[in-house]
């Protein structure tokens, strides 16, 4: 047990230092001490120590290339940061399966965020809101003050919209500044302004703004993607009226409707990840958005075509920046986006739809088929081969004798190679 956790000026510390105090508390060894830092280049670490605090080391993630994605025409190799197995395999594999209809038709994505003002103690609230409305113009321009290289670039507010509320305790008004953050994720641009905004709030409504902060249910940055999946490809006719009837459930059952966002963020994240932005802000956003205006449903829908294809859509506010945070700070961020070429904002969130598709349409086809543990199952076979010593020329066999009996042990795997081995040599 630690001492205590009352660190003293833990956060004025080197890395170094932060890491020999952490080791002595709980007796690390020094192959333990040298895991936290050693996975990363001494470049990288400077890097990490500034983005957040008291930092002791690094924690890698897998960064993997999703496949075979077409994107409005064009090639694209996704990168993705992801611990869990199959993610990567089920968004390649699908991405293919809608190669041959030309891959993913997504459309522009606006970059307007929402920063919301609070205000309460408001005493006649429709006065109040005819006059945030007849004082638009000056609210903005006030807004705008705050960022003017946003506005040069052709960004910055653009609205507001009122609302009232009523709760428990009393009305309350919600203001919603509408801003065009172009190729920024837009929180902190959005946060400065409404902070900013506020007293003129106050002054013109003669109430008291208590909350003044971006709203991650970005419900104008809605990302939407379409694919046509080849009925062939994907396992026939059945295949595409069962994904139907799966999707179908996930629509009228929340438990299901629950799971199947899930799977769309497995990708979702993934690249969001990859490219240093939010997460929770993108989750968050999400699964809020499967529930506006209407009891929580699944973010894809799925019929099937004049030739029996099976067509997906997918449609969720993606709130992700090309520019500021990690996206710069974080050195790894920056290459993805080279490497998957994005040219902004509104692209990345297209392709993060493209592949929140991808990803979902690829579980949707396990489940209806073999289940997830099959493929699961292979992936974890992989491992176990290598870590029982057999030959890599047996590796594929002693992999597909091994999930087809259903038992993925190293044991099991020693005693497949040596049958093989043996029929081999009797065969020779
Ligand atoms: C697992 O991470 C994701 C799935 O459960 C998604 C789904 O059920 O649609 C396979």
């Amino acid at each position: 047990m630690v001492e205590t956790s009352n660190l003293e000026k833990f956060y004025k510390k080197s890395i170094g230092e932060r890491v020999q105090i952490v080791a002595q508390m709980c007796n690390l060894d020094a192959n333990e001490t040298s895991l936290l830092t050693s996975a990363v280049d001494p470049s990288l670490m400077n890097a990490l120590d500034g983005m957040i605090e008291n930092v002791i080391g690094a924690f890698p993630l897998p960064l993997g290339i999703a496949t075979n994605f077409i994107i409005n025409g064009k090639e694209r190799l996704v990168t993705m940061a992801i611990e869990e197995p199959s993610v990567i395999a089920g968004a390649s594999n699908a991405a293919k399966m809608a190669r041959p209809r030309g891959g993913f038709d997504t459309s522009d994505v606006a970059s307007l965020m929402i920063g919301q003002i609070q205000l309460v103690d408001v005493e006649d609230s429709n006065a109040a809101i005819e006059a945030l409305r007849a004082n638009q113009d000056a609210i903005i321009a006030m807004a705008n003050e705050q960022d003017p290289i946003l506005v040069n670039a052709g960004g910055g507010a653009r609205r507001i919209d009122t609302f009232t509320i009523d709760t428990n305790l009393g009305v309350m008004i919600d203001v919603h500044l509408i801003v065009d953050c172009l190729d920024a994720m837009g929180a902190n641009v959005v946060n400065t302004m409404v902070e900013k905004i506020a007293p003129m709030l106050e002054s013109i409504t003669g109430g008291r703004s208590l909350l003044r902060i971006v709203s991650n249910l970005a419900v104008h940055r809605v990302a939407r993607a379409r694919a046509i999946f080849d009925k062939e490809l994907l396992g026939g006719n059945d295949v595409v009226g069962n994904i139907i009837e799966a999707a179908e459930f996930a629509m009228n059952d929340m438990f299901r409707a629950t799971t199947h966002n899930k799977g769309i963020m497995n990708g979702v994240s993934a690249v969001v990840r990859a490219t240093g932005n939010d997460t929770r802000a993108v989750e968050a956003g999400a699964h809020a958005f499967a529930a506006w205006n209407h009891p929580y449903q699944p973010l894809t829908r799925y019929h099937a075509d004049e030739n029996g294809d099976l067509v997906g859509e997918i449609e969720l506010p993606v709130a992700v920046g090309t520019i500021g945070g990690a996206t710069k700070t974080h050195p790894v961020a920056g290459l993805c986006l080279k490497i998957m070429e994005i040219e902004s904002a509104s692209d990345l969130s297209q392709v993060i739809a493209a592949v929140g598709l991808a990803q979902n349409f690829a579980a949707l086809r396990a489940l209806v088929s073999e289940g997830i543990q099959k493929g699961h199952m292979r992936l974890h076979a992989k491992n176990v081969v290598r870590m029982a010593g057999i030959p890599a020329a047996y590796h594929d066999r002693v992999i597909e004798l091994m999930v087809d009996r259903g038992s993925v042990r190293l044991d099991v795997a020693r005693e497949i190679f040596g049958e093989l081995k043996q029929s081999d040599e009797g065969d020779g």
